[in-house]
């Protein structure tokens, strides 16, 4: 298993271009099934996520072609299966997205449930009760998630929380059923807004997108489409968390600050000078960053996936911070690992008090989680001597060969493979 190695201490500086949005890239690559036409994207991030969709998509019958760059060709002219396998879906629970287009379709999708993951129980509940709503007929067997249906038809849905994956996923079974669907309840998330976005180049009538009602017209079909994916706030925002926390000066390049609104303004209450430009993002740190509270929240609020980032920085910094997580029950593993690089955090509950700490000091931990591996980078690189970062396969997951980017700003980051520690 790779590890990182990470000599702390010293500051950021320089440029790096900021990614495709894994978050946005998931559900669009799934939007492939829509149609028997190509679908060509650019901006698709080259991670783990990204591999084990693709996988997954190529084992159901797309064609799918890697073109230079980051782009993807993607053509479901031919699927032949409609099941989404264990072994898959259980490395990456987005693979339930596939639930939603393979119903509208084909009129059958056999996916497994995910089951539990390391920040807390997250259910499909809401999916499958959804797609019930549109007519779909719903059974679990040995595991599975069994669905059928004719064709399906519109209905008005109101999610019982909001859930990013949960729109998404009925937004794409809508596209192509019989009548108009309202979500309502709708996540706002500009990821939602992406694929929405795609799914109208596709021929899609939606509107509301953006709002918490969602407005669906259903289509018989939809084409081809091109389309490039969003940049990525959560990896945009990690890179600025870790420069307010080691100091120095950086620009993200590709990046899109209208969607990082509460990230940056909690950024700029930690001490960081920010300018923005349409797609650019320059930050400057010249002081110890200031504890800031963080309260996460559905967009427009600030962003679970940010909350770990955010917590590294607050635990050298000035004063004390309260955290509320209020998305996952259970999204503080990153805790105790801190702890072990000597930041000083309690936590009751879904509360955590981080008192800020002037050094710390550089050990080996372990990454429990894809955010949670990045709190440990952000720490480690602000941390005196050396960070060893156990089980980075969380990270690959996410972020586009991160240590490369850090490296570029000057960080002494390095990737040990696990044939160099064996
Ligand atoms: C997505 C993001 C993830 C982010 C999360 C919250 C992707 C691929 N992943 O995950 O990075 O952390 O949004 O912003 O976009 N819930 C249920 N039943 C359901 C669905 C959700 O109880 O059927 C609960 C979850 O357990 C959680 C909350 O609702 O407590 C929000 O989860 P949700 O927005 O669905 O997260 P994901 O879409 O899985």
């Amino acid at each position: 298993m790779d590890r990182l190695s990470i000599s702390g201490g010293y500051p950021l500086h320089g440029e790096v271009v900021v990614s495709g949005a894994k978050n946005a890239a998931l559900p669009i690559l799934c939007a492939s099934l829509l149609t028997a036409d190509t679908l060509v994207l650019e901006q698709v991030p080259k991670l783990k996520d990204v591999d084990t969709t693709l996988r997954l998509l190529a084992e159901l019958g797309v064609k799918v072609t890697r073109g230079a760059g980051e782009s993807v060709t993607l053509c479901a002219d031919q699927v032949d299966r409609v099941q989404a396998p264990y072994d898959l879906v259980k490395t990456m629970r987005a693979s339930i997205l596939v639930l939603g287009p393979l119903l509208a379709r084909f009129g059958q999708a056999q996916v497994s449930l995910p089951g539990g993951c390391a920040i807390g129980q997250r259910p499909v509940d809401q999916h499958i009760q959804g797609m019930q709503a549109l007519g779909g007929e719903i059974s679990i067997e040995h595991g599975y998630v069994v669905a059928k249906a004719k064709r399906l038809k519109g209905a008005v849905i109101r999610t019982d929380m909001v859930t990013v994956t949960g729109t998404e996923n009925l937004m794409m079974a809508a596209v192509l059923a019989q009548g108009v669907t309202v979500l309502e309840n709708a996540a706002r998330e500009p990821e939602v807004v992406d694929l929405a976005e795609l799914l109208i180049k596709m021929g899609a009538k939606i509107t509301g997108h953006g709002t918490d009602r969602i407005v669906i017209e259903g289509v018989e079909r939809l084409h081809g489409a091109e389309h490039s994916v969003m940049p990525d706030r959560i990896e945009a925002g990690s890179f600025l968390c870790a420069v307010a926390a080691t100091g120095g000066h950086i620009r993200l390049c590709a990046a899109a600050p209208d969607t990082m609104g509460a990230t940056l303004s909690k950024l700029e209450m930690a001490g960081l000078q920010i300018s923005i430009d349409r797609d650019s993002i320059e930050a400057k740190m010249d002081q110890r960053p200031k504890a800031v509270d963080i309260r996460t929240h559905e967009y427009p609020g600030f962003a679970t996936d940010m909350q770990a980032q955010f917590m590294a920085l607050n635990t050298v910094a000035s004063g004390t911070a309260v955290v509320i997580e209020t998305i996952f029950e259970n999204r503080f593993m990153h805790v105790q690992e801190l702890i072990r690089l000597g930041a000083d955090i309690e936590v009751d509950g879904h509360t955590a008090i981080v008192r800020g700490v002037e050094h710390l000091s550089g050990a080996t931990v372990m990454a429990t989680d894809l955010r949670a591996s990045a709190s440990l980078v952000i720490a480690g690189l602000k941390a005196q001597g050396q960070t060893i970062i156990e089980r980075i396969y969380h990270l690959d997951r996410g972020y586009s060969q991160m240590e490369v980017k850090l490296g570029q700003l000057g960080a002494r980051i390095e990737r040990l493979s696990s044939r160099d520690t064996a």
